[in-house]
């Protein structure tokens, strides 16, 4: 089988092989080579996440729901990431783009599936199916193994830290304006309340239902914030306005 050739191709490599110095340095040499490939060209683009239109920073209602998501745990059982696969695609819908989760610190892509991916639950569902499946998960799927949360309905949202929670985020790059923070505990009142005058919050966060998510409008409490979070999840980004070749290498 072997030629002349690769014979002493072989020879030679077995020089390198025997020579432990040799063979650390040209090793390196390798490695170097391949991480400068993989690094340099970040350097060079502009950004890392395709631009897509329809993303808003979090309504201060939301990025509260999306705090008790995180606290209850429920990444532990659900992801947030379609992956771009026949089977995923045809039971989530469309594919996460990256874009989608720019605005989640951390985010919530999560790798573990008891339940279903959560990335475009929003709008799938009515806020009373939320608010039933939430308080009792086996009332409306019995074969269900989720826990139920019902606590949530009883316990009023913490309106006085929203507007620091806003400046963190905007710290860490999601671009609140100071106009946003300032309205925080307004605006997050005004998304849960149907009565109140919701125009000039519309035009801080466009596509944004507003409204009595809980089933009790004298009341404000974790479960409208958690409602409203899963009711925004996936209806940002406007699909039928999306040429997905951009992104497809
Ligand atoms: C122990 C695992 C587990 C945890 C924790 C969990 N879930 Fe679930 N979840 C499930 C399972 C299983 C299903 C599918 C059956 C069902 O609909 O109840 C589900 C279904 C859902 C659905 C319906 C999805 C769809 O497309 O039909 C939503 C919404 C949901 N969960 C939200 C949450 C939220 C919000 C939390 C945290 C407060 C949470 N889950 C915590 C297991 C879990």
């Amino acid at each position: 089988m072997s030629s002349p050739i690769t014979n002493s191709i072989l020879n030679k490599h077995q020089k390198i092989e025997r020579n432990v110095s040799i063979l650390l340095v040209l090793s390196l040499l390798v490695v170097t080579i391949g991480g400068i490939v993989e690094v340099a060209p970040l350097f060079w683009i502009e950004n890392t996440i395709e631009k897509v239109d329809g993303m808003r920073p979090y309504t201060p209602l939301e990025l509260a729901g999306r705090d008790i998501y995180v606290r209850e745990g429920c990444y532990l059982c659900h992801s947030q990431m379609i992956r771009p696969f026949r089977d995923e695609v045809e039971r989530y819908g469309h594919y996460s783009l990256a874009a989608e989760s720019m605005y989640d610190h951390p985010f919530q892509w999560g790798s573990k599936r008891t339940g279903p991916d959560l990335a475009r639950v929003g709008g799938k569902y009515s806020n009373d199916w939320h608010v039933q499946h939430l308080t009792d998960p086996r009332s409306v799927v019995p074969e269900s193994v989720m826990p139920p949360y019902s606590f949530l309905a009883d316990k009023d949202l913490d309106t006085k830290a929203i507007g620091a929670h806003l400046i963190a985020n905007s710290r860490v790059g999601v671009p609140y304006t100071k106009d946003m923070i300032a309205t925080a505990e307004a605006d997050m009142k005004t998304q849960a309340d149907a009565a109140a005058d919701s125009k000039d919050f519309l035009k801080r966060y466009p596509k944004t239902t507003v409204g009595d998510f809980d089933g009790n409008p004298n009341r404000l409490t974790e479960m409208d914030a958690l409602v409203a979070y899963l009711q925004m999840l996936g209806t940002l980004v406007d699909f039928s306005a999306y040429n997905p070749t951009q992104d497809d290498r």
